[in-house]
């Protein structure tokens, strides 16, 4: 005993990083590709810092998971829209007692997780991550993979073909410019997203599939800002704080595995691949040392849980009373 490491500091800025990683993060946060407005000064100026609870709360209620229904413009004038779910993801997955959140980290690694990240009732992994073959410390079941534009668009990854998808139901999401409506969203993607959902759900019509509202992502990303002392990158929060929020959500508790780095913490990027860069469990492009901060923050587990297992344990929004 005594012998339980650091875990991670909610007060975590970009100057406490390498200088070669603060270099990216900084031109990050000078770069607006996204055209992200009034910003305000950022959370110590402008009021108090919040506590856990009061943060939950205001996540609650300032950011909706939304997701895109055939009735919103431009969708509704087009020949395809029938391809989009009637309802939003809230109103047809879940409620779900437990769920959990596997973040690809390469800390998953050796973690032999796999038996309790399945005894949830709902699981959700992100992007290319596998099962087969990691099993002992991811687990096999996925309820729910979110999915990013980039890869929904790559070839390499196979999108269209690999059983890799064909699990649980698939949520994808694009960046869209800040003040765009859905119309201008749709005519400028990152990625092209909306061709590929069509031929995805041509291939597979039984599977559900859910695209969402980038009017979430910005929520979210407004939140992470107003409660951050220093400016954040002006790029939408990572899959794993998009993903973490959608189960809060759906679940009344949610276990997010090695979102927040355990005593197993390595520069190896993901579980699955042999590839090593420290911006994957700090961010470059995303702002994700910032996510990661408030994920501590509202964190409901131990440090010791953190340290030894990764885990953090959040409160479903329908539990809480605000
Ligand atoms: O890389 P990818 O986006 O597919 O990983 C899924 C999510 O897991 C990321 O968006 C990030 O939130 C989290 N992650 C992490 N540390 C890593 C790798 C991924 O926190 N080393």
């Amino acid at each position: 005993h005594g012998s339980m490491g650091e875990v991670w500091d909610e007060e975590m800025s970009s100057s406490m990083l390498g200088s070669r990683l603060r270099k990216v993060v900084q031109n990050y946060q000078a770069m607006n590709k996204y055209g992200v407005e009034n910003t305000g000064p950022g959370g110590v100026a402008s009021r108090p810092k919040l506590s856990g609870p009061e943060l939950l709360c205001h996540l609650k209620s300032q950011v909706q998971v939304l997701t895109l229904t055939p009735d919103l413009q431009p969708f509704a004038s087009l020949s395809w829209a029938s391809q989009l779910p009637d309802k939003a993801v809230t109103s047809e997955l879940g409620p779900y007692k437990s769920c959990a959140v596997v973040s690809s980290a390469g800390s998953l690694r050796n973690s032999g997780l796999g038996k309790e990240i399945d005894s949830h009732d709902a699981v959700l992994r992100f992007n290319a991550a596998p099962t087969s073959g990691y099993e002992k410390d991811v687990g096999s079941k996925t309820t729910i993979r979110l999915i990013n534009s980039q890869v929904m668009a790559s070839d390499d990854h196979r999108f269209l073909s690999s059983s890799l998808y064909s699990e649980g139901a698939l949520v994808g999401w694009d960046p869209a410019p800040f003040s765009a409506n859905l119309s201008q969203w749709y005519n400028r993607t990152d990625y092209p997203i909306f061709a590929q959902y069509q031929r995805y759900r041509r291939l597979h019509p039984l599977q559900p599939f859910y695209i969402l509202h980038p009017r979430f992502e910005w929520q979210l990303w407004q939140q992470i800002q107003d409660n951050m002392a220093e400016p954040i990158q002006k790029n939408p929060p990572s899959s794993g704080l998009l993903g973490t929020v959608l189960m809060m959500s759906l679940c009344e508790v949610v276990h997010v595995y090695e979102f927040l780095p355990s005593r197993r913490k390595t520069e190896l990027c993901h579980y699955y691949q042999r590839f090593y860069d420290a911006a994957c469990t700090l961010g470059a492009y995303h702002p994700l040392l910032y996510e990661k901060n408030l994920v501590k923050r509202i964190n409901q587990g131990t440090d010791r849980d953190i340290f030894t297992y990764g885990r953090v344990t959040l409160p479903g929004f329908s539990t809480l009373n605000c």
